[in-house]
């Protein structure tokens, strides 16, 4: 049975085994797919272990997706662009080849939310590695404004500086004002329980505030976003499905349907 898996640090929380099972299963893939929690410095020796015993491909996540980008020996355009390497395989010529599927996974998600993205400008919170393998694919997804603003000025002008004049760059207490109709928290504020704090002007005309972060309860970023009658508010789940139903593609050669295990995940947090 061919052989894939999920490297972090911690591993415990993710869902990729499950969400993976669940995918093979739809699909009638004989794979099997486990979590394995690598040491900090040890990826490579991590990696290379599953691949003596027989690992086709992988997923990578915190803190290993620098080490995973460093050790590929075949990047995609979108890996390069994003400095990071969420998705691992190797090809018919035994070359280790490094993807990211995250942006892709963004965009798809917010397709399926009904975001038009063509002509759009869009507000994005936040200058980490979230954010940067996100605006690649916001951009040729037709999004014609992006402001990148961040805590840390500095950040954000470093990221929007590979890329060209439809990237602006700014701290919170000088985003332009106009209408954002999509504004996106990449910031990882929400995984203690807090949000960016900018002036709720900004969320005057946005249609849907999107949190990368995802958990049983709205973010404090969505919380926020309703409480000033933003309208529609979601959390990251569809893109972390989403990202891995195309890692899944990227093995398997077959796109799962998404919606029947955020179904599942949902309930699980319900009960
Ligand atoms: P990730 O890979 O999840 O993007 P990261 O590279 O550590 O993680 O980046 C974290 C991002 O969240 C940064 O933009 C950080 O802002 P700074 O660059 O100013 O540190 C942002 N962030 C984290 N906690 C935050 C908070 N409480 N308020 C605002 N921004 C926060």
């Amino acid at each position: 049975m061919d052989r894939y898996a999920v490297f972090g640090n911690p591993i415990g929380q993710s869902k990729s085994p499950f969400i993976h099972s669940q995918f093979a299963l739809q699909c009638n893939q004989p794979m099997q797919y486990d979590a394995i929690l690598a040491p900090v410095e040890g990826f490579a020796d991590s990696w290379a272990d599953f691949v003596a015993s027989g690992g086709k491909g992988g997923n990578v996540t915190v803190p290993f997706k620098e080490q995973a980008f460093q050790l590929a020996e075949i990047l995609s355009a979108r890996a390069q662009q994003a400095g990071a390497v969420n998705t691992l395989y190797i090809n018919n010529d035994g070359q280790l080849c490094g993807d990211n599927t995250d942006g892709i996974g963004l965009v798809a998600d917010l397709t399926r939310l009904g975001v038009n993205l063509a002509g759009c400008t869009v507000l994005l919170l936040g200058a980490g590695g979230a954010s940067r393998g996100a605006i690649g694919p916001l951009l040729d997804a037709g999004v014609t404004q992006l402001v990148l603003a961040n805590r840390t000025l500095s950040k954000a002008q470093t990221i929007a500086a590979t890329f060209d004049s439809r990237v602006l760059a700014c701290g919170y207490t000088d985003i332009p004002v106009q209408a954002y109709p999509l504004i996106i928290n990449a910031t990882s504020a929400g995984l203690a329980g807090g949000r960016p704090v900018i002036d709720p002007n900004y969320l005057k005309d946005c249609q849907l505030a999107y949190d990368m972060v995802y958990g049983s309860r709205p973010t404090a970023f969505m919380q926020w976003a309703e409480q000033y009658g933003v309208v529609q508010q979601a959390d990251g789940l569809g893109m972390l499905l989403a990202q891995a139903a195309a890692a899944f593609r990227l093995w398997r050669g077959i796109t799962p349907d998404i919606n029947p295990v955020m179904a599942l995940l949902k309930q699980q947090w319900a009960t």
